[in-house]
């Protein structure tokens, strides 16, 4: 039997998605549902820095009765070169479950490939599928389904702009994306989903009629020494309280965390009512709960 992976959204159905995100609502208001026999444990493997994607799948575990174990990477033999499907094929003989945040995408596959287990993608460098289930579930909790509705993305053509293509396609929305020249998304991605997306370089034009405003860093993980150079190419694409004024009235606020106040957000929108990051942050646990729930019960 071949074993069920989330490397990105295009693994799942809609219908799967959309499960797994009701389930998350219903676990955060009913925690005691979620129990899993017998125990299950969970290995996390990151390359990369994260406070709530590893606080969430240590919590979830927790709440799910079953345990999770952190490798760092500096500690651990992959992190000396021991090769990733012999790392994959160890992993899957003690746990039941991998979560791996890294850089290349290409080293996520691999491992899943030798992975009798599933795989979850913490985060690579072109996709972050978790963030985009709490995402989901934090507009539906405050608005209803995404269905229909036009999401704009604000900034760099990154992993989260990527899995936004992703979920536009899965869930059903229109995506207008606002970049700068060189910060545009994988254009293969964009070609395959073109009927949902929308280019440009003005965020005053994707913003018109959107309903839900996202954006992220400027300089993603691994890309810190790019820093200076992308603050002068990213200037005007900040979201601030003139740019969210321009789209629905109802429109919410959403980036995935950690931001930067004064940069890719004002502080004022990051903070405002309409922003729900908070609420994006704590779905994190509940969705990635009822992922695993999914993923192992299956
Ligand atoms: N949003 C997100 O993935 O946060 P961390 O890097 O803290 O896990
Ligand atoms: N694009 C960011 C997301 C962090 C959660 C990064 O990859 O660093």
């Amino acid at each position: 039997m071949s074993v069920k992976h989330f490397l990105t959204l295009q693994d799942f159905s809609s219908d799967e998605l959309n499960h797994i995100i009701q389930r998350a609502s219903e676990l955060k208001k009913n925690p005691e549902l979620a129990v899993m026999q017998p125990r299950k444990t969970l290995g996390l493997i990151f390359e990369k820095s994260s406070t709530r994607t590893r606080l969430a799948f240590e919590v979830a575990m927790n709440q799910l009765d079953g345990s999770a174990v952190f490798l760092a990477n500096a500690d651990s033999q992959l992190g000396r070169g021991e090769p990733i499907e012999d790392s994959a094929r160890v992993l899957a003989g003690m746990v039941d479950c991998v979560a791996i945040r890294t850089f290349e995408h290409e080293k996520l596959v691999r491992f899943a490939e030798y992975s009798s287990v599933p795989v979850i993608n913490a985060l690579t460098d072109d996709f972050h599928p978790c963030q985009l289930l709490a995402d989901v579930q934090t507009y539906v909790e405050h608005r209803s389904s995404i269905a229909g509705k036009t999401v704009a993305w604000i900034g760099d053509g990154n992993n989260m702009c990527h899995s936004y293509i992703n979920a536009a396609d899965k869930f059903d929305f229109q995506l207008n994306i606002a970049s700068p020249e060189g910060f545009e998304p994988n254009a293969e991605l964009v070609n395959t989903h073109k009927n949902r997306i929308q280019l440009s370089r003005d965020p005053k034009t994707a913003v018109l009629g959107a309903d839900l405003v996202v954006t992220d860093v400027w300089a993603s993980m691994g890309q810190e020494e790019e820093k200076n150079q992308r603050l002068a190419s990213f200037a005007g694409f900040q979201v601030d309280a003139q740019l969210m004024a321009l789209a629905n009235s109802d429109a919410l606020f959403m980036h995935c965390l950690p931001a930067h106040r004064g940069e890719e957000v004002s502080a004022s929108v990051l903070d405002a009512q309409d922003s729900v990051v908070w609420d994006e942050a704590e779905n994190r646990m509940h969705s990635q709960k009822a992922l695993i729930e999914f993923l192992l019960t299956q």
